[in-house]
């Protein structure tokens, strides 16, 4: 496997040019790709998953003169006060404006430690090395960095981008079943709203069987698909809302789960969200039911969860107001237009909203 890169995020407007590595067993180009000696300290940020799994190996590759910051596992741990823990560190460490902050992780570890390294001295050089299917095709790329506040989700964040991103299908072979699964659901958002091709290629696809190969492909299209929609709108300022679809709902539920004993994964929630906003796509007349049918067999398929318990009826309404994306307090849908195609700022009753929650109760 060659080191070179296989896709570029470039936002002209914003002189960013992030390159992305996409293949097997090359986490450890990370040492040539960033080349480590321009930096003055080097950290490595971690969850405990993940350091229990690849901890030894990434120490091989980067020694002990790096510094290892270990963090425990979770959304529900990406908060204010575990990235005033990792500014701690880093500060205690001696990191100083020329060191560099690699994030190996899930999308949580990307996310967190890119708001720590994006605000630390008002900014120091990151690199992410997603570990999660999902991190690698949705949240490693883009700069979107934060930590969820107050019961909303990345409600405290910046945009920085990475100076590079390593996606290695290796440090996806440790991953939990369900975790990985969960990550198929933001390669389906990004067909839904973007790329028909892709949809069918997956809706043919055996989720839970395949190949090495054919997996590298399709994340390859995913992660072309972010690339596209962001370089032509870094700052979502309009198309990259289309990046939002099933995230209205999805985060509300996500964030409603984690006050419960069964937490959602974000795909998990994510996947229910798309389901809930297809729904309001079809009743607001913007698709067909042979569509609308065509997403719910396509996230069974994958195996995601399209149903959650009624007992979240009266609270998603009210936790979906607090959402960021919201302006002047109405709710900005992201809406399906067919598959492959999405409406952006769309405005709905609330009668037609609480229609298509009540049909993901159960
Ligand atoms: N995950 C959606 C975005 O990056 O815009």
């Amino acid at each position: 496997m060659s080191k070179k890169e296989q896709i570029r995020l470039t936002v002209s407007a914003d002189k960013v040019s992030v390159p992305i590595y996409v293949g097997n067993n090359i986490y450890s180009y990370v040492k040539t790709i960033v080349s480590l000696k321009e930096y003055s300290k080097v950290g490595v940020l971690m969850d405990k998953n993940v350091a229990y799994h690849w901890g030894e190996s990434i120490r091989k590759v980067l020694g002990k003169n790096a510094v290892y910051i270990i963090v425990p596992a979770g959304e529900e741990n990406k908060t204010l006060t575990a990235a005033g823990n990792i500014l701690a560190s880093m500060l205690k460490h001696g990191f100083d404006r020329k060191s560099l902050l690699i994030n190996f992780g899930g999308g949580m570890i990307c996310d967190l430690g890119g708001f720590a390294a994006s605000t630390y001295m008002r900014g120091i050089t990151f690199v992410n090395v997603p570990t999660t299917l999902l991190a690698q095709t949705d949240a490693a790329i883009g700069g979107k960095t934060g930590v969820d506040f107050n019961g909303f989700k990345n409600m405290v964040g910046s945009f920085a981008h990475p100076k590079a991103i390593i996606c290695d299908s290796l440090l996806l072979s440790t991953l939990p079943e369900r975790e990985f699964r969960s990550g198929f659901a933001e390669v389906i958002k990004h067909a839904l709203v973007a790329d028909k091709k892709l949809f069918y290629t997956l809706a043919k696809e055996n989720f839970g069987a395949m190949d090495e190969d054919k997996l590298a492909e399709i994340l390859l299209q995913s992660c072309s698909i972010k690339c596209s929609v962001v370089s032509k709108d870094a700052n979502e300022r309009g198309l990259r809302k289309i990046l939002n679809f099933g995230h209205t709902i999805g985060h509300a539920i996500e964030m409603l789960s984690h006050d419960t004993k069964k937490p959602l994964l974000h795909g998990e929630a994510i996947s229910i969200g798309m389901i809930a906003e297809a729904r309001l796509s079809l009743l607001s007349g913007l698709i067909s039911k042979e569509d609308f049918k065509k997403i719910e067999d396509i996230i069974a398929k994958a195996d995601l969860p399209s149903r959650i318990s009624k007992s979240y009826k009266s609270k998603i309404y009210a936790k979906m107001m607090g959402d960021k994306k919201n302006e002047r307090s109405v709710i900005k849908w992201v809406l399906l237009k067919g598959i492959g195609k999405a409406v952006i700022d769309e405005e709905q009753s609330e009668k037609l909203i609480n229609k298509a929650i009540e049909y993901i109760l159960i």
